[in-house]
């Protein structure tokens, strides 16, 4: 069914291209046009692209099964929340937290992790700062809320965890207080010790920009930047500016300083690479950007960076699993965009984003 949407967007754009042409001839061609055409050329090819790396991501969805126990399709942490502390708010002066003060603390966590369960975790942990736990326990009685990130013993607390976790997801709703950073320090080091993956995202990313030898070459990594975050990471890593009109090489490059940790730059279109491959996910979603997309985001990728490293190269076409997780995550988030979008309008928010997963999931992915 995809293949026939795919198919008939390429005649579509064929028949764009024709129009183009046709207006070619008529009228002098303006320089715009042309370029709509070249464009228009590039999408066909990306389109077919797409649906290959898509079918990918479908090889590495497990099948429900009444015989599996719970847990066996992903036991996901989240590690992020910390409070809305009026101690920490006049030092931080450029603090993330301070900016969208009382948002991200809690919200984002929540999101990260109701995402992780809808899209097919059995549990879904949050690892947060105490005064973050009961707001973050009354959003959903679905998650289970450990208050320990600001405890002196955090590191040993989540490390008790770790042994029973598929993945984690640091930096949603973190913030910058030393402290926390600190416990993320130790519990990032006790993930790599114990081989487990880790996404990154936020003020997760902050961390990693002043630290990036705490990363350097784990290859169960994925970095998950926006257009700030990257350009701040690549400054770190490569002392150097991004180059703007160069972004599929910029993202290769950062990918391969790190080691080849893959990096997956959010944007109009998200650029994904692990210092070999460069996939561009450019699944249509909406001109509406809501705070709290990329929480989705990085939620779904724990989820799904578990699948593809359970199930295997053999799966993915000799891709990099943590490529095609990846992948799948943008798709399925981009996706989530368009179907709110589609009902809300301008009033589409993460909520209405992630009450659209399971039709989002079912429509990319069980085809
Ligand atoms: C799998 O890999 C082969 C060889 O690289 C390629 O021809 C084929 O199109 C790939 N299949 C998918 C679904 O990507
Ligand atoms: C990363 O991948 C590139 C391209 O395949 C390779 O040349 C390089 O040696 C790799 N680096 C590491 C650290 O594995």
């Amino acid at each position: 069914m995809v293949t026939r949407a795919g198919a008939g967007a390429a005649v579509a754009a064929t028949a764009v291209v024709a129009l183009l042409s046709a207006a070619l001839a008529l009228y002098r061609p303006p320089l715009d046009a042309v370029l709509e055409r070249a464009f228009s050329l590039r999408k066909v090819h990306s389109i077919k692209d797409m649906e290959n790396t898509l079918q990918l991501v479908r090889n590495i969805i497990p099948p429900l099964s009444s015989t599996k126990h719970k847990g066996q399709d992903g036991r996901i942490g989240v590690v992020g929340g910390c409070q809305e502390s009026l101690r920490s708010a006049p030092y931080l002066e450029h603090s993330h937290c301070r900016e969208t003060a009382g948002i991200t603390y809690t919200g984002a966590p929540y999101f990260a992790a109701i995402s992780a369960l809808k899209v097919g975790a059995d549990l879904s942990h949050v690892f947060c700062a105490s005064a973050a736990a009961p707001v973050i326990k009354a959003y959903s009685p679905e998650l289970i809320v450990h208050p320990v990130l600001d405890s002196p013993s955090a590191v040993d607390e989540v490390e008790k965890w770790l042994p029973r976790l598929h993945a984690l997801v640091v930096g949603p709703g973190l913030g910058r207080d030393d402290v926390l950073l600190r416990n993320v320090q130790g519990i990032l080091e006790a993930s790599k010790a114990r081989d487990i993956p880790v996404v990154i995202d936020a003020d997760g990313l902050w961390l990693v920009a002043q630290q990036p030898a705490l990363i350097q070459g784990y290859q169960k990594a994925v970095l998950t930047p926006n257009h700030m975050e990257f350009s701040r990471l690549y400054d770190a890593v490569l002392r150097g500016p991004v180059d703007s009109d160069d972004r599929h090489g910029s993202v290769l490059r950062l990918s391969q300083a790190l080691g080849n940790v893959t990096v997956v730059q959010k944007g109009e279109r998200d650029i994904l690479s692990n210092g070999q491959q460069v996939l561009v996910c450019s699944q249509e979603g909406s001109s509406r950007r809501c705070g709290g997309q990329g929480d989705l985001l990085s939620g779904s990728l724990g989820v799904l960076v578990h699948w593809a490293l359970l199930a295997g190269p053999e799966k993915t076409n000799g891709s990099s699993p943590l490529l095609v997780a990846a992948f799948g995550a943008c798709s399925l988030t981009r996706q989530c965009n368009h179907q709110a979008f589609q009902k809300h309008g301008r009033s589409t928010t993460t909520s209405d984003m992630i009450a659209e997963v399971g039709a989002a999931f079912r429509k990319l992915f069980e085809t």
